[in-house]
């Protein structure tokens, strides 16, 4: 059965695919304006807490149980427990990546359109104002056309790659843009460090302002953690399904945390002191980066059009990349789930996911524009999709793959997976702890916030 549905190479493309999953839109686009809209470094705070205490055991959970069965979520939980009703979770982590990715793809539409701006050298004139980019932004994603035609240019991109199957499709591609990312962000980042008025972007990532502190901004800070490591939706178990028996899951997710972690951080100061530099509200919203760094990259035209242009270009890329990246992983789970239970060709699996995404993708593109005034529980259609996936069904599902290993399979198994029957010393020292944290502190906290912001 493995040779049949590939595996990942070596360790390093192993990691390169995972890394590659977790550092997307949800680094650059989505951490700064939530780091924006709940009080700066105290959001971070909690966030990087959310990582170490919670998303390094729920990682660790999931691709403990995608390792060991080789399968994607549906048929894992079946296996490892039979006849139970844990299987039907198989559904909601099924549905949940893709639903994100009916919005992502928007998004990811949003960053083609911008990087062919960016190649028509459209950012060089200093003459537009910030409300005039602002004003560019709003008329873009209000229309209806051309996000809907680059919301299917990017599925497409997706498709394609997930098409062409594990080691030729995303391994061929993550081992080669997520290392590129990273160069891309620093050089940006160091640009925006050097901006007039940076300081105060400075300022805002590092010190924190507790009163802004609410209970949903903590759970928005979690929610943020889980989208960021792409948690609770069977996309790491599924990721996880395609490592070698020999694997070490503890340096793999370890790696992986660091580097979304880092790049996170990273992405938060090359942006912040962007937005400060050209005196953008930070709790602007999604519209943030798009907004805020036309407008610093056309002002530093004045001095400098080629370069600031070369950097725009650059930036744009990078987001375009990084989405593409962790989008191949979302839709992945839907094709490894239709592959392996309906015994579909990759072909078949990847059209029809596609179609559904796309349907989705139309009505959140359209929530901007035309169809804004519709609601459904006080949010428009995009909205709703985010926060229903990142704050309910990425917690509810991490909620359940560390109740999944903690209680439901038996500790001998787990210990196994996680040492690889014992061979890996280092892992089994540290087992104790690591068990402890996903059996107990992990469910403990992720409840305790959850309810907490039902009640409050
Ligand atoms: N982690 C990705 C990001 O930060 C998004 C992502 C990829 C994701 N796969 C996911 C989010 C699965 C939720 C679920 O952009």
């Amino acid at each position: 059965m493995a040779a049949q549905r590939g595996n990942f190479g070596s360790r390093f493309t192993a990691i390169m695919a995972m890394a590659g999953s977790a550092i997307g839109l949800g680094n650059i686009w989505r951490f700064p304006y939530m780091v924006g809209q709940n009080g700066g470094a105290a959001f971070i705070i909690v966030y990087l807490l959310s990582a170490v205490m919670l998303c390094i055991p729920i990682f660790l959970a999931e691709s403990i149980i995608g390792k060991r069965t080789q399968l994607s979520t549906f048929g894992a939980m079946e296996k490892l427990s039979p006849g139970t009703r844990w299987k039907w979770m198989g559904f909601l982590t099924v549905f949940t990546p893709l639903i994100i990715l009916s919005f992502y793809s928007v998004v990811g539409g949003w960053s083609i359109e911008y990087l062919f701006k960016s190649l028509g050298f459209a950012f060089t004139d200093p003459a537009v104002s910030r409300e005039g980019h602002s004003a560019i932004f709003g008329a873009f994603i209000t229309s209806v056309r051309k996000p809907l035609i680059l919301h299917t240019v990017f599925l497409a991109l997706n498709a394609v790659i997930v098409m062409a199957g594990v080691q030729k499709g995303i391994e061929k591609f993550t081992k080669i843009t997520t290392p590129v990312l990273f160069v891309l962000v620093v050089l940006i980042m160091v640009y925006s460090l050097t901006l007039p008025g940076a300081a105060a972007g400075i300022e805002y990532m590092i010190k924190p302002d507790f009163s802004k502190l609410t209970s949903s901004a903590m759970l928005s800070a979690m929610g943020q953690s889980f989208f960021s490591l792409s948690l609770g939706v069977g996309c790491i178990l599924t990721y996880a399904s395609y490592l070698r028996r020999d694997e070490n899951l503890l340096s793999t997710g370890l790696c992986t945390a660091v580097f979304d972690l880092g790049f996170a951080i990273i992405a938060g100061f090359a942006i912040m002191p962007a937005v400060f530099a050209a005196g953008i509200e930070p709790g602007a919203g999604p519209g943030l980066i798009f907004e805020t760094l036309p407008f610093i990259f056309s002002t530093m035209g004045a001095s400098a059009p080629m370069l600031s242009n070369i950097v725009a270009i650059l930036f744009f890329t990078t987001i375009l990349f990084a989405a593409l990246t962790s989008s191949v992983s979302m839709l992945e789970t839907g094709v490894a789930y239709l592959v392996d239970e309906k015994k579909m060709s990759r072909l078949k699996a990847t059209s029809i996911i596609f179609v559904g995404c796309w349907i989705l993708g139309v009505f959140c593109s359209l929530s901007f524009g035309p169809i804004s005034d519709f609601h459904i529980l006080g949010s428009t259609v995009f909205d709703f999709c985010d926060h229903m996936t990142s704050d309910f069904l990425m917690t509810f599902g991490s909620l359940l793959f560390v109740l999944f290993v903690g209680w439901k399979m038996d500790r001998e198994s787990v210990y196994d997976e996680f040492t690889n029957g014992g061979t890996l010393r280092g892992n089994g020292r540290i087992f104790g702890v690591v068990y402890f944290f996903i059996r107990y502190i992990a469910p403990v906290v992720i409840v305790t916030i959850f309810v907490t912001n039902l009640i409050l």
